[in-house]
């Protein structure tokens, strides 16, 4: 089972099986973290691994915003919430190259995951750093802490509608220092046979102190906020000096 098929053919039901995540409260605290390393409410934000879209939607009320994601499946989905004037692009987070530079970066829920190696992920990180202006800064949600991870056995996310039914289940345990999550996905439609998909997906757990080493090789000033909602996985703000 390859990368990311998981988002090719979940982009139309993400939403529907994370309906419960409250986005607009997610995106109002990253906005209050901004203003902080700026010292005034940022003009402009690029959202990288957007998904479909709904952190954007909400920074798009008061900032200048753009996307960028690897799966164009899940621009499908961002394109058709966002319409035709917010700037989308299909790229890797290592490799894409905007012809623009904003004062926030962000990387949200855990996209960081898919960085297998040191390498690509400092290679992230520093692609981050060239597209914010001096002063800006990345806020990247990491994947679970090592001391944080809990496997789980057979976890069970449904969404029902008049025509749809979905339901997610998994599984997942430790790998060393990785973890295993293996999803599978049943999706039942009137007048269609039942379709399931599955996938395997393996992440490095990585440290607190290894994260920060990636933003601090890059050139950013950086911490980690590791309270409340970020106890897990860590928010990661590192902040591009002014004068670089
Ligand atoms: C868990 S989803 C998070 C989506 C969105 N940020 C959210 O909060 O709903 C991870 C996203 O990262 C994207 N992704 C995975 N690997 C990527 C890469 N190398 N470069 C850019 N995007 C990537 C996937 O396509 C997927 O949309």
């Amino acid at each position: 089972m390859g990368r990311n098929v998981l988002y090719r053919d979940l982009a139309e039901y993400y939403d529907r099986l994370y309906q419960f995540k409250d986005y607009r409260s997610e995106a109002r605290e990253i906005l209050r973290l901004a203003r902080r390393f700026l010292g005034r409410p940022p003009r402009s934000l690029l959202d990288v691994g957007c998904g479909t879209g709904r952190h954007l939607l909400e920074f798009a009320r008061t900032l200048s915003v753009a996307g960028v994601d690897r799966s164009a499946e899940m621009l499908r989905v961002a394109r058709r919430r966002l319409g035709p004037r917010v700037p989308l692009a299909r790229g890797d987070m290592r490799h894409f190259s905007l012809r623009a530079r904003f004062d926030v970066v962000t990387c949200l829920f855990s996209a960081i995951a898919y960085m297998e190696t040191r390498r690509d992920r400092d290679t992230a990180i520093a692609n981050f750093y060239r597209h914010l202006n001096p002063g800006g800064g990345a806020l990247v949600e990491g994947w679970v802490r090592p001391s944080r991870w809990r496997g789980t056995g057979g976890d069970l996310i449904t969404y029902e509608d008049r025509d749809l039914r979905v339901a997610r289940v998994t599984s997942s345990w430790r790998e060393g220092n990785h973890s295993v999550v293996e999803y599978h996905v049943l999706i039942g439609e009137p007048g269609k046979r039942i379709h399931h998909f599955a996938q395997l997906d393996r992440n490095p757990l990585v440290e607190v102190e290894e994260m920060l080493g990636s933003f601090r090789r890059a050139g950013f000033r950086a911490k980690a906020l590791l309270h409340g909602r970020y106890r897990d996985r860590g928010m990661y703000v590192g902040v591009r000096p002014s004068d670089s």
